[in-house]
Parts: C-alpha cells; structure tokens; sequence
C-alpha cells in the first residue's frame, strides 16, 4: 500500500494548485494603475466611480435594487443591523457553525446575538431551532449560506414574515447562488457580501450590501458615509462612521467581476464532477446541495466524512493528511460553543443588558453544529475545483488514500 505522505509518503499532488487571488493577471495590474494615476484613490465623496460600477454590476448579477460597497464583510451586517434600526437590547438570531464575524457584527450595532443550531442535512441555520428561539426582543435572522449551501430560504423568510422579524442574509459564501431564482442576498432585507482575499469575489478586503428597500439602501449609504445626508430633499441623517472602501479596491472588484460568470460555471461543473468521484469512498457523505437551488456558485465545497471509517481519526486529522497530500483541504469553523475566536465576555455588551449568562459559550450546546465542526465536516477550497477535473480527481484520489490507510494516521 502507497505510503501516507504524512508519514513521508509521495503526496498524490506534486504540482500546486492555482493560486487565488490570481496573481498572474495583468488585467488586475492595469485597473490598479489606473486609479493610481487618476489621482482618485479615497472613497470620497461616496460612491466612488469605479464603487459605483462594482455596485450597479454585482445587484444586477444577484439580482437586487441596490449594492452598497464597503470594508469588509463584517461591518456590512452591522450596518444592516443599524439600517433597520436594530441595537440596543434587541436579539438577532444566528447560527451555530459560521464565521465569529456573523456573532460580532451585531454585537457591534448593540444587539444580542441568539445562537441556535444548524440542519443536519446542510448545516445552515435550522428553521425549527430559530422559530423555538423567537422572544419579544427578536428584530432579525442572519441564516448564513455556508459552504456550497444555501439556507432553507422558504421556511426563514416564512418564520420572518409570521413574526415580523427582518432578515440579513450573511452571504459571504454565496456570491452566485441562486434559490428559485432570486439571487443571495435579494430574498431578505440585506444580503451581506465578503470580498476579503479568499473569497470568489475578491479585492483583498471589502464587503457589499444589496438591497431591494430604495430608503435601506440610502440608509446604508448614510452610515458608511459618515452619516450624510443621501437624499438632499429628505435630509435623512444617519448615525455613521468612516466604511467606505477605497477606489483601488473598487477597481479590483469591477474587474474580478467581470470574470466572475466564467468561474462560477466552471466550479458548478467541476463540483458535480467532484461529487460524482468522492461519492464511493466509505465513510464519505456527499451533501448534495439543496435543489431549490436554481445557480449554484460555492466557495468551498463541504464534504461529511464517518470518522468510524477512517479508523476513529476526526476531520482534523483527515485534513492534515490531505495537506500533507498537496490538497488544499480545512476544517474551517468550530462550533459557537468551543470556538475560540468567539470571547463575547471581551465585550461589554452582554455584561451591561444582563444577558452575560446567555451568551457563554461553556454553557452553550449545539449538538449537530458540534459534531460537523469537531469531527465530521471538511471544507475543499475554491482552487481545486479552478483546476479542472485533474484537480478534483488529485482531491478524491487523496482522500482516498487517506480512508484506506486511516489506520496509520496520527491519532490527532
Ligand atoms: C460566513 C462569514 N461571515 C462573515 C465573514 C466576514 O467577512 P470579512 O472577513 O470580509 O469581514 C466571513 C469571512 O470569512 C464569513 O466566512
């Protein structure tokens, strides 16, 4: 049997896989020089030229009314929070498998993130779980699109219209999908973008809000903006602070996005092809994406692995093994409860409304975002699957390898 490379064998994949961001593009290196030799490279006034052309390209691609673009894609839901008037002492319910960002970005805006459980079946936000969560104090649900998933978009926005609650979609993940046909990110209030460097939309840093509400969007313009005014005969003042994004990372965007429909054909197809292969591996469970959705666009594929298959070893385990076999392959999130990235108690907040012994996460238990988190889900990153069907086939031909001698693997 051919050696595991992490006890010295022959990796499987000898070359590297496509970098991301791409480096090799001069395109990117035209766009940058010219807002260098423009002379226009602050975000003021709001929105810049080339702000203003990411924004009006990426809603139309989604689908949605307005884009709004600015730091990253963090203070873009803290900014939703506060264009729909959510603060101080009002809850927002999220899931329990996600970035910190998801936790934080209410936080920031004054709100109680309510963290519940995710679907065994995608481990997105689990509608049963949010509706069971609901108090007087509820204002919003961030479902967060995690992976090559989508939350199950009916049943939120059907809990949200039945109890008045808003909804900021945290499609970090999730440029490109589409769910019956409306895009990420146009089906809730807000939908919140990442462009920070590993995204599939990226200009190294920056977020995007879209919208289909003409006033949330001047409201979220408004806060980005330092507060200004954005429709001179309302005069509507908002209370804001300096996010807007400069006019370099404006340009990367509009020309990422110009390649951007290409590569997202590209990875559905790759995608399922990848499917197709890991399929027969014992202990692996494809998760098929939900098929109401109509465009699929992922960021990292997720896979399930049985550690029982892979002789006990956990995803942490299986991922090492698969960097050791030249694949980009990560564990990514914990879950809320044992994430170390997650520390509320570093935030006055809770403290202050009372609310400390809710929001502790050694008291916190969420069962299946615990069990993907610690022992079962790994994420496949974007570049495999730029690669062609050689990339997918290297990723499943390793993890391959991995099953069939799990018994040699570290036992962490
Ligand atoms: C699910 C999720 N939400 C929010 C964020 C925050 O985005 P940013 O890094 O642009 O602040 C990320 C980024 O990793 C994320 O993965």
């Amino acid at each position: 049997m051919t050696e595991l490379a992490i006890n010295g064998g022959t990796p499987v994949r000898q070359v590297p896989y496509p970098s991301w961001p791409q480096t090799d593009d001069d395109g990117y290196v035209a766009v940058v020089e010219e807002v260098v030799r423009s002379g226009e490279w602050g975000g003021f006034p709001e929105p810049g030229l080339n702000a203003t052309a990411f924004e009006e390209a990426f809603a139309a691609y989604q689908g949605a009314r307005h884009g709004v673009l600015m730091m990253n894609g963090t203070v873009t839901m803290e900014v939703a929070c506060k264009a729909l008037e959510i603060g101080w002492g009002d809850e927002v319910i999220i899931p329990a498998l996600t970035f910190a960002a998801t936790a934080y970005a209410p936080m920031a805006a004054g709100a109680l993130p309510v963290i519940v459980d995710v679907e065994e079946r995608t481990w997105c936000i689990d509608p049963h779980q949010v509706e069971a969560a609901i108090t007087e104090r509820t204002k919003a649900i961030i479902p967060v699109h995690l992976g090559h998933q989508m939350a199950d978009m009916d049943a939120i926005v059907s809990i949200a219209e039945r109890h008045g609650l808003a909804v900021i979609e945290d499609c970090a993940h999730a440029h490109g999908q589409r769910w019956r046909d409306r895009g990420a990110g146009c089906i809730g209030d807000f939908g919140s973008f990442s462009h920070q460097s590993s995204k599939i939309l990226t200009s190294g840093e920056g977020g995007s809000l879209l919208t289909n509400d003409d006033r949330l969007a001047r409201r979220a313009h408004s806060i980005i903006d330092c507060g200004r005014a954005k429709d001179p005969d309302e005069k509507e003042y908002t209370f804001g602070a300096n996010y807007r994004l400069g006019e370099v990372h404006a340009a990367l965007l509009v020309e990422a996005m110009r390649r951007f429909p290409e590569q997202q054909a590209q990875r559905a197809e790759t995608g399922k092809a990848f499917e197709a292969t890991v399929a027969d591996i014992p202990g692996v469970t494809v998760m098929p994406a939900d098929d109401r959705i109509t465009r699929w666009s992922f960021y990292n594929y997720l896979l399930r692995i049985d550690p029982d298959a892979f002789a006990g070893r956990t995803n942490h385990v299986v991922c090492a093994a698969m960097e050791a076999e030249g694949i980009p392959a990560e564990v990514q999130y914990p879950p809320m409860s044992r994430y170390e990235l997650f520390q509320p108690s570093l935030s006055r907040l809770p403290v202050a409304v009372e609310y400390a012994d809710r929001l502790d996460p050694a008291t916190m238990s969420f069962p299946v975002a615990e069990a993907a988190g610690e022992r079962e889900s790994i994420y496949f990153m974007e570049n495999v699957f730029r690669d062609g069907l050689t990339g997918v086939q290297d990723a499943a031909e390793a993890l391959a390898k991995i099953q069939a001698g799990a018994d040699r693997l570290p036992a962490v």
